[in-house]
């Protein structure tokens, strides 16, 4: 198991002045890593991100989870509901309620129901939709395909209460959580204007369930 470790800041030289790339993990290149960056090796860069592999534990949410949860939440999201909010959920759908651990500390979440309306793929019908209600990784453990088996395992859950397909919401500058969906099939449907609070648009993005991504294999 690879522990997670400190984040770096990758720059590169570009014309002379240093541009930063984004944060990687050196611990296992040795104190030569950044330097090796510096100096322009940006096969390294990539190396540093995406090699270094992350041992975590899906599994369904239970209610000792809950402290935990919130606080995710809190932290990743503008959205925050209240305890029975996520408790309700838990009880009608756990099936597609999901947690991500490390070592036992919960470090993503996914909450997901079942709603019946007007489908998004089918003229005129009304089916069983998935709907995704809330999704966050803590960000040191971002993009080492947690979120992405969160979704898979929620996806999963709702399919095994027959939603036909699963839609959600997205902030229209969310790239990192529109380019997971996109990963996975959803396509956006619609914009939803002035959705959030704060009046930002939303995209409505949906995928059918009657197929899974290759690597649902749990
Ligand atoms: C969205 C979120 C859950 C993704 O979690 P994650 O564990 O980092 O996602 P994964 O590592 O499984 O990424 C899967 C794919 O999503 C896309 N992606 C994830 N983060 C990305 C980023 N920062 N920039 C661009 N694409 C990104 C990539 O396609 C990625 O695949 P790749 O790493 O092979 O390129 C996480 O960024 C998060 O918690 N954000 C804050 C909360 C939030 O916005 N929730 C969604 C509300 S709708």
């Amino acid at each position: 198991m690879v522990s997670p470790r400190r984040l770096e800041p990758l720059s590169l030289k570009v014309n002379g002045s240093l541009v930063l790339i984004g944060y990687g993990y050196f611990k296992l290149f040795g104190k030569n890593s950044l330097e090796n960056l510096k100096s322009g090796n940006l096969d390294f860069a990539f190396k540093s991100e995406h090699d270094l592999g992350l041992s975590f534990n899906i599994r369904n949410f239970k209610p000792q989870d809950l402290d935990a949860v919130i606080r995710i939440n809190l932290m990743c999201l503008p959205e925050n509901y209240t305890s029975s909010f996520y408790m309700s959920h838990y009880e009608s759908f756990p099936k597609a309620f999901y947690v991500a651990e490390v070592n036992g500390r919960i470090i993503g979440y996914v909450m997901a129901r079942v709603e019946r309306g007007l489908s998004n793929h089918k003229p005129i019908s009304i089916v069983k939709k998935g709907h995704i209600i809330s999704i966050a990784v803590l960000p040191e453990y971002r993009r080492r395909g947690v979120g992405r088996s969160l979704m898979i395992n929620s996806l999963k859950g709702l399919k095994d209460y027959n939603a036909e397909e699963c839609y959600l919401e997205v902030r229209v500058s969310n790239t990192p959580a529109i380019n997971l969906y996109r990963s996975l099939n959803f396509e956006i449907i619609h914009i939803i204007r002035g959705y959030y609070l704060n009046g930002e648009d939303a995209y409505l993005m949906s995928r059918r369930l009657d197929f899974l991504p290759e690597d649902c294999t749990f």
